[in-house]
């Protein structure tokens, strides 16, 4: 039999991971959510849950991954033979495959916004009602976004096709340090910005009254931490299945969880001293990436450069989460269904294709009139991945190793086999066993209007 794929080293596997996790959710959903929810008092409480919850689940699902040495649901049928375990790993795997369906659609928005800086569309004269209409008219406009939500699956496709460490592996070898690089020349034009210190200071300066006016903060901060870190998804189990064997879990996971933050941290950097600058409100909500920041550029010195610069840094962020996403689809339909990775490629790929179109057309008057639970397709999709699979999936996760799984053979996974004698897995474990199946349950019947 062919050797199954592998990352190369920790370093590989750590790239990739970090990849996954770097994505739309650090530089667009962060800054808008830390806006609607007071700044600082947000990012103090996000970074408490990335903690106490985000770091412990991300080293269960590696551990899960590389005890198993499958994809995400045949893992769980290696290490509980007979029992139905598995069902939380597929749940992740169809998860996975339907957050492509529009993931992809808004990854391919920000390939059109390249064009855009690029093509000097956005310029000094350009009004507030011109961007917006610009972005709805294009996002409604039918071919044109599905276009490039192509041209994204396809490059996604190909580097999955490519493989784990000839693929994956490499591309975000590529792409991450490029993108931090973007990320620190961004950072510095913003900050230069005449009036950028209101922006820092919103960033720093903690407005607890505006969090605690708004109740569900803490619920926000741990669902974004969950999405932040790709959990839920498979994607960390399958990750985890390429890791060798020496490797230590925990401290992997550590690092991983500080690149998310800094590079949504410093995202904050370069959104925030900006929008005040151009005085602009920072509580713009989804908007403020595609409709308020070409404002900003067009009335910046060099931003056509910084924009452009900007919606790269966006697709590249994008392209490391998807490819992380595709894979966990791929490497079930390799393990547990026995297909070639080229086969699985097309065929998942194109299935998601599919599912992008849908939820594309759904922006528009196409679609748009066609409603599930009264959302429009798009926002569906999002829904039920974001607030009932990731959830369950993960639900599922800690119960089976807190509470059903032999604590020694985790502890031996995480521990390099009890050479790491640090506290850490102590608090691991204490937290997959306690604080974060209750956290759960809360954030699903708060995020499901169970309860009001
Ligand atoms: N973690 C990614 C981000 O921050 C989002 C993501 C979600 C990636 C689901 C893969 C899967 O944007």
């Amino acid at each position: 039999m062919k050797k199954r794929q592998g990352f190369s080293s920790s370093v590989g596997m750590m790239m990739a991971t970090a990849g996954s996790a770097v994505g739309v959710g650090n530089i667009w959903r962060f800054p808008y959510i830390l806006g609607e929810y007071g700044g600082a008092a947000f990012l103090i409480v996000y970074l408490l849950m990335v903690m106490l919850i985000g770091i412990p689940l991300m080293v269960t699902e590696m551990a899960i991954g590389r005890r198993g040495g499958e994809d995400a649901s045949k893992s769980f049928k290696k290490i509980a033979p007979n029992t139905k375990w598995y069902l939380s790993g597929l749940l992740g795997i169809i998860a996975a495959f339907i957050i492509l369906g529009y993931y992809s659609v808004v990854a391919g928005w920000t390939l059109k916004y390249i064009v855009n800086s690029a093509t000097n569309v956005f310029t000094s004269s350009i009004t507030p009602q011109q961007t917006t209409s610009l972005f709805q008219n294009f996002v409604s406009a039918g071919l044109e976004p599905i276009v490039y939500t192509f041209i994204f699956m396809a490059a996604t496709m190909f580097i999955v096709y490519k493989g784990v460490e000839e693929g994956i592996e490499r591309a975000s070898k590529i792409l991450l340090p490029i993108l931090a690089c973007i990320l620190v020349i961004l950072a510095v034009r913003s900050l230069t910005l005449p009036g950028a210190y209101k922006g820092i200071e919103f960033l720093i300066k903690p407005d607890f009254n505006l969090f605690f006016e708004k109740k569900d903060a803490i619920l926000v901060a741990m669902g974004h931490a969950f999405y932040s870190l790709s959990l839920g998804m498979g994607i960390v189990i399958t990750f985890g299945s390429y890791t060798p064997k020496d490797e230590n879990l925990s401290k992997i996971a550590l690092k991983i969880a500080a690149m998310d933050t800094v590079i949504a941290i410093l995202s904050g950097l370069v959104i925030f001293p900006a929008v005040f600058s151009f005085g602009l409100e920072p509580s713009q909500g989804p908007g403020l990436v595609f409709i308020s920041l070409p404002n900003v550029f067009g009335g910046m010195v060099g931003g056509r450069v910084f924009g452009t610069l900007f919606f790269m840094l966006l697709s590249f962020a994008a392209l490391t989460s998807t490819i992380s996403l595709l894979e966990v689809v791929v490497s079930y339909l390799i393990d547990s269904k026995g297909l070639k990775r080229s086969t699985a490629t097309l065929l998942s790929g194109g299935l998601i294709c599919i599912i992008c179109v849908l939820s594309s057309l759904s922006m528009g008057s196409h679609l748009g009139d066609f409603t599930l639970f009264g959302k429009n397709i798009f926002d569906f999709l999002d829904y039920i991945t974001a607030n009932i699979f990731l959830l369950i999936s993960a639900f599922l996760e800690v119960l089976f190793i807190g509470w059903f799984y032999k604590k020694g053979d985790f502890v031996d996974e995480i521990t390099e086999f009890g050479v790491d004698k640090s506290k850490l897995t102590d608090f691991i474990y204490f937290s997959v066993r306690f604080v974060i199946p209750v956290m759960i349950v809360v954030l699903f019947i708060a995020n499901n209007g169970l309860i009001k």
